[in-house]
């Protein structure tokens, strides 16, 4: 079978840019037949950039509801919380050593994090913590522990699995071919979604619409999204327009072609994002209620998380590091 792998951090609350470039392409590939699908819940990865435990938690539950309100179904996938499988940090630590200190020197996120420094006249590193250095390393970790071939993400982890790849050929020169190099596989639709201030939408940039954001809140925020000052009547560039490229997101094709042609028409910004919340609402609506079910029994989702990480430990983590252990000479 194919195997197809992607996580999530569990930093904060999922929004739309999460579920149009991870879960909705992930769980439509679950369906697929052929297809052994491995989604987690990445809490190690989180603690690069959140200390505050109590978040750590629950947004570890937030993401967990939000896939399975979503429509994974936890017997037909492998569905687990990324620390429950200890097997990763072990597996970080063998990449650690056959991985490029160069390579990760040009990661995106150490490099903004090195740029910022210098820009203020502080030191390269400072406040640089060496899990940021490492985050690629980690992630790298969480793929090839399963060998999944194909890794369905958004446009911003693209160099993360180019670096999975360098890794993964660096250890099979050494080590003999242990693991397949995996590919990125991005929706073109949505590679990138615009959050509200027009940049993509990201914790990072505190520009995000949550996922299931009551329907109220919902429209207010859609309401606030950024838009040029063009009048009503006055033709719009769709292209240009992040309210156009969230509506493409949602929409089909024929909604997408009418949507663009009532750009070029003049629609009124007001009715442009009238139709967005409808949109978006329609697809999200039921999910909610779903979702809204599922957060008020953790204790249920505790379960789930734990069955699939128990049944995957015994099954691929360790075996597969037993087999890594012999091939680099550590005794077993
Ligand atoms: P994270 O938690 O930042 O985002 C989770 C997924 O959502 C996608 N995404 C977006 N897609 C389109 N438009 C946006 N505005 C947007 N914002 C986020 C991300 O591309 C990602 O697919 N490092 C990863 C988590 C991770 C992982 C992995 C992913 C850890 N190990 C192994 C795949 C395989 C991250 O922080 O994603």
């Amino acid at each position: 079978p194919t195997r197809v792998l992607t996580g999530i951090t569990t930093s904060g609350t999922p929004h739309l840019g999460n579920y149009v470039g991870a879960i909705r392409p992930a769980i439509a590939a679950s369906r697929e037949p052929g297809v052994e699908s491995y989604y987690f819940l990445a809490d190690y990865h989180a603690l690069i950039k959140v200390q505050d435990p109590a978040r750590v938690q629950r947004s570890t539950l937030e993401i967990a509801a939000s896939w399975l309100a979503c429509g994974l179904e936890p017997d037909q996938v492998r569905f687990y919380r990324q620390s429950d499988i200890p097997e990763t940090t072990e597996l970080t630590w063998l990449l650690t050593c056959v991985a490029g200190k160069g390579i990760l020197n040009r990661a995106h996120a150490y490099k903004a994090a090195v740029d910022r420094n210098r820009e203020a006249g502080e030191d390269d590193d400072a406040g640089v913590t060496a899990g940021l250095f490492m985050y690629p390393v980690l992630m790298a970790a969480d793929i090839l522990l399963f060998n999944a071939h194909k890794v369905p993400v958004g446009r911003d982890q693209i160099q993360h699995i180019e670096m999975a790849r360098d890794f993964a050929q660096r250890f099979n020169h050494l080590y003999g071919e242990h693991f397949v190099l995996p590919e990125v596989v991005i929706e073109e639709q949505v590679a990138t979604l615009p959050g509200l201030d027009g940049r993509k939408m990201s914790k990072s940039y505190d520009n995000t619409i949550p996922l299931f954001a009551p329907r109220g809140e919902l429209r207010k925020l859609i309401y606030s999204i950024v838009t040029d000052s063009r009048a009503p009547g006055e033709a719009k560039d769709a292209d240009t327009s992040n309210v156009f490229q969230l509506y493409r997101a949602f929409a089909s094709t024929g909604e997408t072609s009418a949507m663009r042609q009532a750009f070029a028409d003049g629609i009124a910004w007001g009715d442009a994002k009238a139709a967005l919340f409808e949109r978006i609402d329609a697809e999200v609506a039921p999910l909610r209620e779903k979702y809204e079910a599922l957060i008020a029994q953790p204790a249920q989702i505790e379960e789930i998380l734990r069955a699939g990480a128990a049944r995957l430990r015994e099954e691929r983590a360790l075996p597969t590091l037993r087999a890594l252990r012999d091939a680099v000479g550590l005794r077993n």
